[in-house]
Parts: structure tokens; sequence; C-alpha cells
């Protein structure tokens, strides 16, 4: 079995968009790869140091959200990366040899610097970001990484990396990996703008019935479309695009409803509502069952982090013996 690795930085509670665009695709995975998935919280701290008081949080919160979803510790190894120091040493190895213009072109990082304007991320750890990304995949050999489009310029860092250690070292220890680009189209938060915790604009996965009911129905709709009677252009509405998603079986009714406008938009959002509850219905229900056994998660990360720690060792000496022998 090949294997999968892939990593969420713990920012605290999880949304529709990461459900949709990675955490679907994550389970589904299981069914064919063996795959490592990581609470990525020395990437976290990189951009939250002064608010670290947080992670611990946050570090629960997402896995519960990973466990409610589905993300299964019997077939998948999910471990918290600050428990596997490895990662941290293999850092070390590569950042010897990762030069600085591979990381200052970074379009990931510039755009990061560019738009992040509340939290100063000109520091030594930020700028090698990518370099621990690539340690947490080569330390087990992954050949496969689902990820996001905005993460694509730190895979082709880490196969940059990877060539660069097995040419100095002249021994093939690594191998190159690929992305796996998760096929459902981006959702897009409840104002329109990226989903986004910092917007404020999500729709969580521990959002009860009540809190989504209401989320949907302050969605903004077609400006156009003020009375029930005027006709309405479902491509210029967020709540159409959410149809997409959620309603798949109802899309083209509801284009004719909007565009002979014999449904209003209440009517509409309301539909909507019902279905994103019932779509959460599976994800609240393992929920309870997971937060219902006080220290099952913790026990969950304790072991994923041993059989994390037994194949990053092995990779470790590999790396010592390419470095030093
Ligand atoms: N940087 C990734 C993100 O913000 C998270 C991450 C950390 C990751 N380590 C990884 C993703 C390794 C893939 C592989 O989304
Ligand atoms: Fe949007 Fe539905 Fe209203 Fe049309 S009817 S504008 S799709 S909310």
């Amino acid at each position: 079995m090949k294997t999968v690795f892939s990593g969420m930085r713990p920012t605290g509670k999880l949304h529709l968009g990461h459900l949709v665009g990675a955490l679907h695709n994550w389970v589904k995975l299981q069914d064919s790869y063996r795959c490592i998935y990581s609470v990525a919280d020395w990437h976290a701290l990189m951009g939250e140091y002064e608010n670290s008081h947080q992670m611990v949080d946050h570090i629960y919160d997402m896995t519960v959200d990973w466990l409610a979803c589905g993300v299964d510790p019997e077939r998948s190894i999910i471990f918290l990366q600050s428990d596997v120091p490895e990662h941290l040493e293999l850092q070390m190895f590569l950042s010897c040899l990762t030069p600085l213009g591979w990381l200052e072109r970074n379009p990931t990082y510039k755009e990061q610097l560019r738009e992040i304007t509340t939290r100063d991320l000109q520091t030594y750890a930020f700028l090698g970001y990518p370099v621990l990304q690539a340690a947490d995949i080569l330390l087990y050999k992954a050949q496969a990484v689902p990820i996001g489009e905005d993460q694509l310029p730190h895979l082709e860092l880490t196969r940059e990396i990877s060539r660069r250690f097995n040419f100095i070292y002249k021994k093939d220890v690594f191998a190159d990996c690929e992305a796996i680009m998760t096929p459902t189209p981006r959702l897009l938060g409840l104002d329109g703008r990226k989903m986004s915790k910092s917007y404020g604009n999500t729709i969580n996965l521990s959002d009860t019935p009540d809190e989504i009911m209401a989320k949907v129905r302050n969605m903004l709709t077609d400006p156009k479309r003020l009375r029930l009677k005027d006709v309405g252009h479902p491509d210029e509405c967020n709540v159409f695009s959410y149809y997409n998603t959620f309603l798949p079986g109802q899309v083209s009714e509801a284009r004719l409803w909007c565009e002979g406008a014999t449904k209003g938009c209440t009517d509409c959002k309301k539909n909507l509502a019902e279905a994103i509850i019932e779509y959460l219905r599976p994800i609240r229900e393992k929920r309870l069952k997971v937060l219902a056994d006080r220290g099952y998660v913790e026990s969950v990360l304790k072991q994923g982090a041993e059989k994390a720690r037994a194949i990053a060792v092995t990779t470790m000496k590999e790396v010592r013996t390419a470095v030093f022998r």
C-alpha cells in the first residue's frame, strides 16, 4: 500500500470548507492508502506564537472534528506533530541544504506576508515553513499528499529539497511525492468571500441545527432579486452555489424557481439549511460519541504518535547514515 501524508494546522473548530475541501477526501483515501494525518502544531505556532495558550484547545477541537468526520484511528495514523521529535531533526538536515532563494521566492510565503497584517510573520521560522512541511512528508516517505491549491508550491519545494538531498549525499533516500488535489470546487463563505474563521463567515461542523438555520437565513442572495416576483440570477447567488454541494439533485429545479420567480429566497434558503443540517447529522452524532469518552482523543493521539515514531526513527537512521557515513 502506498503512503498518504497530510497535515492541518490546529486553528480551532473546523468548518464546511475543511470538510468538502479536505476531510472528505482524507476519509476516502483511507480505503486505498496507508494514511498518516498530522495535527501540525509546529506549523500553527509559526503564525500563532503570540496566542500559543490557545493551542491545547485547538488541538483537541480539531482532533475531535477529524474523528467525527470519519478519520479512523484503526486504519490511519493520527498524531500530533510535536509528539514526534524527528520532524524537527529532519527539518534541520533539510535546512542545511535548502538555498535561501528557494524560500524567498515561494509565492505562498510572499502572499501571506502581504495579506496577513495582524501578526508579524517576518520570522526565521516562518520563512522555513516549507522545509518543515517537506520534513513531515519525507519522514514517512509518502508518495501522495492531499492538499489544496495554495499548498502546491510547498509540494514542489518538497520535491526539490528531496532531490537535492539525494544528489548531495549520493543516496536515493527519498522518492518524489505527488499531490492529490480535491475534486470538489471550493465552497465560499456565507458572505461570498473565502470561507475562513478570521472572516467570521463559516458554518462550523459543530454548529447546532438552530445555528445553521440562522446562518443560512442571513446569507446574501442575488442583490437584484428584492421581491418574490423579481426574477433571480442563480449564477450570481452564493446560496445557489451551495446547492451544487449539498443538494446536487435539486440544482436544475432551483434554477427554474429562481429564474421563474416561483419560489422566494427565504424558502430557497430554508431548503438549503435543512439539507446542510441533514448532511452534518452523522458528524454531529459521531461527535457526541467521541466527546462522551473522556480520554479517548488523548489516547488516539498517543497511540498515533507511537506508530508514527516507529516509522520516523527508521527514516532518520537512513538519513544519518547517508549524511555522516
Ligand atoms: N501547510 C499545510 C496547510 O496549512 C499543513 C501541513 C503541514 C501539511 N504539514 C503538512 C500539508 C504536510 C501536507 C503535508 O494546509
Ligand atoms: Fe439565490 Fe435561491 Fe434567491 Fe435564487 S431563489 S436568488 S438561488 S436564494
